[in-house]
């Protein structure tokens, strides 16, 4: 589904375009290569490739995943798409950790407590690219920049590129449309670390705002990003959603 130039959702249980467990899975079209943001739960990850061909996008020009962070309903599907298209995974270094060694296995966690009994099932996958806070990824026509924003997870990142003149942002599950945001009980997702990572996404102007649940917007993106800031800084009281 095109929702403006350069920008598909090609994967979503939410609106019913793939398996009922998958985020928003969205592609970047730069023309000659494409890359994917998020790849859902991999339950049936042919259906994100027709999704990609119903939209006229070959998906054999699919050169990259940006992965926005290692939870299974973003990143389950990454070892399939490497095996079966040879794309390359991007994470950063600490969800590249969790996605080869398992979040519980990394923090130390034990299986058993309830919070933490859905990570048991992620799936493994080596991480091709370890990705830095700013750094660019180039595809095709595109140029995109990865900001590391902290908060939903440790190493949550966002992906921010301009095509004609239009800033659009893609924030995983860091900040959702209206400034909802989500916190997890683990060590390193709380309330201290999520300001910082929000605070990487303040003043950027941002038209586009495609987050991996609930409504994506076209345009005045910065504004949901300045609710939650809000939230944090003037009210104290953050709204929550509780997305995994
Ligand atoms: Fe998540």
């Amino acid at each position: 589904m095109k929702l403006t130039q350069g920008v598909h959702l090609c994967g979503s249980g939410a609106f019913g375009l793939t398996s009922d467990g998958d985020c928003h899975c969205y592609v970047l079209d730069g023309g000659s290569e494409l890359a994917l943001i998020d790849c859902g739960l991999s339950e049936n990850p042919e259906a994100i490739l027709s999704r990609l061909e119903e939209d006229g996008l070959d998906t054999g020009r699919l050169k990259y995943l940006l992965l926005t962070h290692s939870h299974p309903d973003h990143a389950n599907g990454c070892a399939w798409l490497q095996k079966n298209l040879g794309i390359q995974v991007l994470a950063s270094v600490f969800e590249a950790q969790v996605l080869e060694r398992g979040l519980l296995e990394t923090l130390g966690l034990n299986a058993d407590n309830e919070n933490y009994r859905q990570f048991a099932a992620m799936r493994r996958c080596k991480v091709d690219r370890i990705i830095e806070d700013n750094e660019m990824i180039r595809f095709g026509t595109l140029e995109v920049r990865a900001l590391l924003t902290p908060g939903h997870t440790a190493g949550s990142t966002s992906y921010e590129t301009e095509i004609n003149g239009r800033r659009q942002l893609f924030t995983g599950d860091e900040v959702f449309y209206q400034g909802f945001v989500s916190i997890l009980t683990a060590p390193l997702s709380d309330f201290e670390h999520y300001h910082m990572g929000l605070k990487r996404l303040e003043g950027r102007e941002v038209d586009g705002l495609f987050p991996a649940h609930l409504m994506w917007t076209l345009k005045n993106g910065q504004k949901h990003i300045d609710k939650a800031l809000w939230d944090f800084e003037v009210s104290k009281r953050p709204n929550l959603k509780l997305f995994s």
